[in-house]
């Protein structure tokens, strides 16, 4: 394929055999010069960018915007570089919180949720930690860092529970007055999991839950190994303490590889996309707290293109909303959500090497760049794999199917984008880089839903599992499953 060579030519740096670019000429003609005097004047004498609203949320006093106040509610309505802290906010997923809760609190088993990036783990175990708070608990949130250690850890999470719910001392005694904490307790010199369970089974009268969110990004074996002994020393002896693990992984054993001999104390949950009722829940949150409204049409484009997962959701509405209000309007059009596609895009592309950047326009030319992004949409919720069934999903005609498996295989070999991938599920194909994944498919979803606008002029349906652009493998997820894992998707999630 001619495309596939000219793209490995750019790719290895030879130069391409083009007349140089406008972009290149040294001087300016006259009146493109004139322009940008022009253009400079004008420059200067806008107003200098400045800050809308204090650090402390106040209005700038200064700022005589009667829309500064949406503003200010619309950044908080929608919040898509942090999690979910607030339960007003969130959205869905109440199947999956009552498995959590009823493992929890009926099983007595430990927790580990798994899931894509950005999937809303984290706003899932904050909305939990509420909610066992509430009953009484006492939660304590450690966010893992590379180079967490199981010492540092819990010593504290000990620092966190007063003596006051330790057997060995009354409410009334000194210490535990004096707002002593279980840290007290802890000798100097490195924690074993032995010796953490031996302090936490002197607990009474409460519950200790301990959340170790991000577990994926602390590589140590030696800190993975301590947390899977801590499990089976706490689960042996009914200690009155359970543990929440979260983090990014395809399936259970990427992120618990020494927990085989715990199976039977754990619960695993791989937490689904969202449906599209559930983005539509999402917005809807924000419109409440904001005031600020999404048409139908706003609305049907948010949730294709966020094609289940909340945080897409939460940019686009974030950008649209900001784009209305910015056009002195508070109700989010169509247009508003394209303009917030384009700001996604720009962003997501920023993040991809200039490398893969070439390789995309470069199979943009070729035609073969929608049906990549199509693939990177099924792939998104997969760590970035897709196979041939994806294809098969994606292309009735056998023979269509054939052909872009041809031009798949033909870019894996040649490592352009793609690379092959060969699991236990038989042959597949990975996106190189892993930042491809959503700029290729908000690209396929944003040509899709306008196409289908212009066209037939109606409501473009959410994509559904085994529908053309959206493809799943819900088979997939059944194998990741450990067999002697209590493992579980929440009931209603697909
Ligand atoms: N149930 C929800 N309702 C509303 N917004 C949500 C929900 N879940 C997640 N979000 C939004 O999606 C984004 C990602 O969520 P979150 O940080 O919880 O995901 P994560 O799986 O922990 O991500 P990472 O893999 O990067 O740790 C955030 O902007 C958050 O506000
Ligand atoms: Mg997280």
């Amino acid at each position: 394929m001619s495309w596939i060579n000219s793209l490995m030519a750019r790719s290895f740096g030879r130069k391409p055999k083009t007349t140089p670019q406008p972009g290149f000429v040294f001087s300016p003609a006259p009146a493109a010069r004139e322009d940008t005097i022009n253009k400079k004047t004008a420059a200067s004498t806008a107003a200098f960018p400045r800050f809308q609203s204090t650090a402390g949320d106040q209005l700038s006093p200064r700022l005589n915007d009667r829309f500064a106040a949406a503003r200010i509610k619309l950044r908080s309505a929608f919040t898509p570089s942090q999690p979910i802290t607030d339960k007003r906010m969130f959205a869905g997923r109440i199947d999956v919180l009552t498995t959590l809760i009823r493992s929890l609190e009926d099983q007595r088993v430990h927790v580990i949720l798994y899931g894509e990036r950005g999937i809303g783990k984290t706003s899932l175990v904050h909305v939990l930690t509420q909610a066992a708070e509430e009953a009484r608990y006492i939660v304590v949130y450690c966010s893992c860092g590379a180079g967490s250690n199981f010492d540092e850890i819990f010593r504290a999470v000990a620092a966190d529970v007063p003596l006051l719910f330790h057997r060995g001392f009354a409410p009334t005694a000194d210490a535990a007055e004096k707002g002593g904490t279980l840290a007290d307790l802890l000798p100097p010199g490195p924690l074993s999991p032995r010796l953490v369970a031996d302090l936490f089974a002197k607990l009474t009268g409460t519950r200790l839950l301990v959340v170790l969110d991000e577990f994926d990004v602390c590589e140590s074996p030696d800190f993975r190994r301590n947390i899977a002994e801590l499990i089976k020393n706490l689960s042996d002896r009914s200690i009155r303490t359970q543990l929440v693990i979260a983090g990014v992984a395809a399936d259970l054993t990427e992120l618990v590889q020494h927990i085989p001999s715990i199976r039977r104390n754990i619960f695993a949950l791989q937490v689904p996309k969202m449906s599209a009722a559930e983005i539509s829940h999402l917005v809807e949150n924000g419109e409440e707290i904001s005031g600020v409204t999404f048409d139908k049409a706003a609305l049907d484009y948010i949730v294709f293109v966020a094609n289940g997962s909340p945080y897409f959701a939460s940019l686009l509405s974030h950008h649209s909303g900001l784009t209305a209000i910015d056009n002195g309007r508070v109700k989010v059009t169509l247009d508003d959500v394209s303009t917030a596609v384009d700001q996604a895009l720009a962003e997501f592309r920023g993040r991809i090497s200039k490398h893969s950047q070439a390789q995309i326009d470069q199979a943009a030319k070729s035609g073969v760049r929608h049906v990549l992004g199509v693939m990177a949409g099924a792939a998104l919720f997969n760590s970035g794999r897709f196979d041939g069934r994806d294809v098969d999903a994606l292309y009735p005609s056998a023979a269509n199917a054939a052909t872009f498996k041809a031009t798949i295989d033909e870019l894996a070999a040649k490592h352009v984008l793609l690379e092959v991938h060969e699991d236990e599920y038989g042959r597949g194909y990975r996106f190189s880089e892993e930042a491809v994944l959503p700029y290729l498919w908000i690209l396929a979803a944003q040509k899709r839903f306008l196409e289908n606008r212009k066209t037939a002029d109606v409501r473009l349906e959410v994509p559904k599992p085994g529908d053309k652009i959206a493809v799943e493998k819900p088979q997939l997820q059944d194998k990741t499953a450990q067999p002697a894992i209590t493992t579980g998707r929440a009931a209603g999630q697909s």
